[in-house]
């Protein structure tokens, strides 16, 4: 009886698909059912019986639902790109840290995201679009591949009314007429305070060479925090597929402060 009672931490819930939006022909975001309550920069594990589990960030929640923004790249994230609405999926989470919001308070933000780095960060985004006067200012600073990598326009076209943003693509496209150029070429246009709190999060080179022109700004580390999407199996600090060193990156990350993170990243 007592047995019974103990929660399995690796046994997922059902979840139902309540919508599918395409971002891009290879980027969907699905909303689904749950209760659960994720902090912004947490992730979930999804999965299909038969098919296999796969770590993605939330990107956005509400109540009684979460928001994953997946990209097909593989066996179990092209199986959850031929889903419909109704369909069933499992989730356990969340898992890992957030983003810490009590260190970015009172303080200008600045978040530097690059393609499906966007999605850990778009909740976060939304939240002080609702809470502007917790900071001292947040700057943005996105960029896709080409325009039509470019993920979450709508949410984007309202930042841009509500904030200071830099929207770039790496390769323009006919008829682009905003910015092209890599994150890293714009970083010395966002006019920074001494005391500014970073995000970076993006690809590792993204990562390292955007850290690395916030350095370059007299940032310090410890200003910084990015977000590592290394490879993870169980989630919960058990499998030890995720582990630099002696950290496990799906316990003690997916955030992490940069003075910490500049020793893990390969
Ligand atoms: C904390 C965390 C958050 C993530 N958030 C998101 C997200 O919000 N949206 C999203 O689309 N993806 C996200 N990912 C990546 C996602 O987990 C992988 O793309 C997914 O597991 C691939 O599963 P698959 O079975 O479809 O691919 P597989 O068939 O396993 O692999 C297909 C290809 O993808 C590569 N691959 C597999 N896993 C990863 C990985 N973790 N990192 C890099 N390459 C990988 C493989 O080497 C292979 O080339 C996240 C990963 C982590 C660890
Ligand atoms: S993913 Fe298994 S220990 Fe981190």
């Amino acid at each position: 009886m007592i047995a019974n009672q103990i929660a399995n931490p690796y046994l997922p819930a059902p979840a139902q698909v309540l919508a599918i939006q395409p971002q891009t022909g290879v980027d969907y975001t699905f909303r689904l059912a749950t209760d659960i309550e994720p902090a912004w920069g947490q992730f979930v594990e999804i999965s299909l019986p038969g098919v296999g589990e796969a770590p993605i960030s939330v990107s956005d929640a509400g109540p009684g639902y979460i928001e994953l923004t997946i990209r097909r790249v593989g066996k179990v994230t092209t199986a959850l790109h031929q889903l419909k609405p109704g369909d069933t999926v499992y989730l356990r989470g969340p898992y890992g840290s957030g983003f810490p919001r009590d260190e970015f308070a009172g303080h200008q933000l600045v978040v530097a995201a690059g393609g499906t780095g966007v999605a850990p960060v778009k909740g976060l985004i939304n939240y002080y679009a609702g809470h502007p006067g917790e900071l001292a200012g947040l700057n943005l600073l996105l960029g896709f591949k080409t325009p039509a990598d470019i993920l979450f326009r709508t949410d984007i076209e309202r930042w841009q009314g509500l904030f200071p943003t830099i929207l770039t693509v790496d390769q323009g496209q006919a008829g682009w007429l905003g910015k092209v150029g890599l994150v890293t070429e714009f970083v010395k246009e966002i006019p920074l305070k001494n005391d500014a709190r970073i995000i970076v999060v993006g690809p590792p080179l993204m990562i390292k060479f955007t850290v690395a022109e916030f350095i370059k700004c007299q940032i310090k580390p410890e200003q910084i925090w990015v977000s590592l999407e290394r490879r993870m199996h169980c989630g919960l600090g058990k499998c030890g597929h995720c582990k630099i060193n002696d950290v496990y990156v799906c316990l003690e990350g997916p955030v992490f402060n940069y003075s910490r993170a500049r020793d893990l990243v390969d």
